[in-house]
């Protein structure tokens, strides 16, 4: 790692996606490296070592009682995660893995504390993407990744987004493509009974509820369950600098005094946008939905008006997004 590279620094490296060794090294070396993955581009450091743990709350002003998802090449390293899986936990590796789902299981005695938040579990996820997948097999560490953008902000879905964020605040970044899903994944939580999903994302409660039945989706009310196991859940997330708000609510004066950004899929219900993100799909919204935040906020959008969707399948993991962008948390 290079000392200069402390926050604050100019010199973050910009590598190429073919480049694994050097990304590898780096990570090695204990340095920051921003990765894409098949959902949203991760910050990763090795998981075991607590100074490089460190650096990645201070980089993305994260706080501390937020845990981290480990990130490993396949399940013949899960032992250097977690003490035992659950057998659920096997089945949904098996139908999801690798892929955008993440598994609480419980914590093993190798994981550094930075982690896991002092939550004695752990979040463990095999990630799809050939680049990160390259350089997990390259590193042969766990590496812990958080979503790589300043804490609060939207999502980054491309290395220029990365860029805008933390920019001479990460020793570097994978210059790939822009992420293919472009939404967290699921966190699901088989350490309990009944299993429950702490965050929605790309897997759906459906595809779940196929493998297993009893799986449930944390609901907002449920606060014993939901803000006592990911901690993720209090902190603000997910928001541009305009206000976030739905179709249904606009009001008249908002509509005729407002610079508005308009993103859904039938882009004729608000002729009078400045900026338009028309959608061809659900999946097509959720890949451009982080992007087109931070679009309006080159834009000097004033207000962003997004077209509700149904809360189910997808449209679960887009809705929680939207609310919790709009401040609804
Ligand atoms: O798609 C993703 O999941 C991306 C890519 C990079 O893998 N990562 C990501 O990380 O979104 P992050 O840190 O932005 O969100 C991780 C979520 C947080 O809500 C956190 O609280 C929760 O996972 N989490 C992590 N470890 C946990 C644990 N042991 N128990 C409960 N929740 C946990
Ligand atoms: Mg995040």
């Amino acid at each position: 790692m290079n000392a200069s590279t402390q926050p604050g620094s100019p010199s973050t490296q910009r590598i190429a996606p073919a480049d694994i060794a050097h990304a590898a090294s780096i990570l090695a070396a204990g340095g920051l490296v921003a990765v894409p993955s098949e959902t949203v581009y991760g910050l990763a450091a090795d998981a075991g070592r607590s100074d490089a743990l460190q650096r990645i709350f201070q980089a993305k002003g994260r706080p501390s009682d937020n845990p981290l998802i480990v990130h490993i090449a396949g399940v013949d390293q899960l032992n250097a995660c977690c003490r035992e899986v659950p057998p659920l936990g096997w089945k949904l590796f098996e139908a999801f893995a690798p892929g955008p789902l993440t598994i609480v299981l419980p914590k093993g005695p190798s994981i550094a504390g930075e982690v896991t938040a002092g939550l004695d579990t752990v979040a463990v996820r095999i990630p799809a993407h050939p680049t990160f997948h390259a350089i997990l097999e390259a590193t042969g560490l766990p590496l812990a990744a958080p979503s790589a953008n300043r804490s609060g902000r939207p999502s980054a879905t491309t290395w220029q987004a990365v860029i805008e964020d933390l920019d001479g605040r990460i020793d570097a970044v994978v210059c790939d493509a822009p992420c293919p899903l472009g939404l967290e994944s699921t966190v699901v939580d088989v350490t309990r009974s009944p299993p429950l999903i702490l965050r929605t994302g790309m897997i759906t409660l459906e595809q779940l509820q196929r493998i297993e039945p009893t799986v449930r989706a944390w609901q907002g009310r449920d606060v014993d369950a939901g803000s006592m196991a990911s901690p993720g859940l209090r902190h603000r997330h997910y928001q541009p600098k305009a206000p976030v708000i739905w179709l249904d609510h606009l009001t008249a004066p908002q509509r005729a005094a407002e610079r508005i950004g308009f993103i859904g899929q039938t882009t004729s219900s608000l002729p009078q946008a400045a900026l338009v993100c028309a959608c061809a799909s659900l999946e097509d919204y959720a890949r451009r939905l982080y992007d087109f935040f931070r679009r309006c906020d080159d834009s000097q959008i004033s207000l962003i008006v997004c077209e509700r969707v149904a809360a189910s399948g997808l449209g679960a993991a887009l809705a929680d997004r939207i609310r919790r962008a709009s401040g609804d948390t």
